[in-house]
């Protein structure tokens, strides 16, 4: 397995739309497994393969404390969701840093394909629900600061294209000073 590079915003890779999965194979599961644990290494809750430059319709998620309930959604779908909505800070390892309320239906059922192409469904509400629909909004090449004020939204920007210079710098300076 290996660590992947995740996707910072405003990266425009972000806004790209996932293709579905039509080849349940080893790659595909090489894939996940990557992206499992590039997910636990960060941490994150859930990761979208959008956010490793991968254009496919991949999610991984857990949202259990012990980091032992995997779950993988291939090209997943919502098929009903609640009239009742709830609103959760979200955050995104693509957003580094930034946390803010996202309002969404409170819960949601997925129809989704697992590694092996067998079709599933599930019914979540609580953070799985949120989570869910926060990956799949990925796919669809959707951030969850869309859903913010457009003042919110370059003002987050504004501070992620900072950071990254900074960074960028000091990488520089590091091979300098080798
Ligand atoms: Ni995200």
């Amino acid at each position: 397995m290996s660590l992947l590079n995740i996707l910072r915003y405003p990266d425009p890779r972000l806004h790209k739309v996932a293709k579905p999965v039509a080849i349940f194979d080893e790659r595909l599961k090489k894939l996940a497994a990557d992206m499992a644990e590039t997910m636990y290494a960060a941490p994150g809750v859930g990761l979208a393969a959008t956010q490793v430059d991968v254009h496919e319709q991949v999610i991984v998620i857990d949202t259990s404390e012990t980091h032992d309930e995997l779950r993988v959604f291939i090209n997943p779908e919502i098929v009903w969701a609640s009239e009742e909505k709830q609103v959760y800070d979200e955050g995104c390892l693509s957003v580094p840093g930034v946390y803010d309320g996202v309002e969404r239906p409170a819960r949601v059922k997925v129809k989704a394909f697992d590694l092996e192409g067998k079709p599933f469904e599930l019914e979540a509400d609580g953070l799985l629900a949120v989570c869910i629909q926060h990956e799949m909004d990925h796919l669809k090449g959707k951030v969850f600061v869309e859903y913010l004020s457009p003042l919110k939204r370059n003002r987050i920007k504004t501070k992620l294209l900072k950071e990254e210079r900074e960074l960028s710098r000091e990488k520089k300076r590091a091979t300098a000073g080798r």
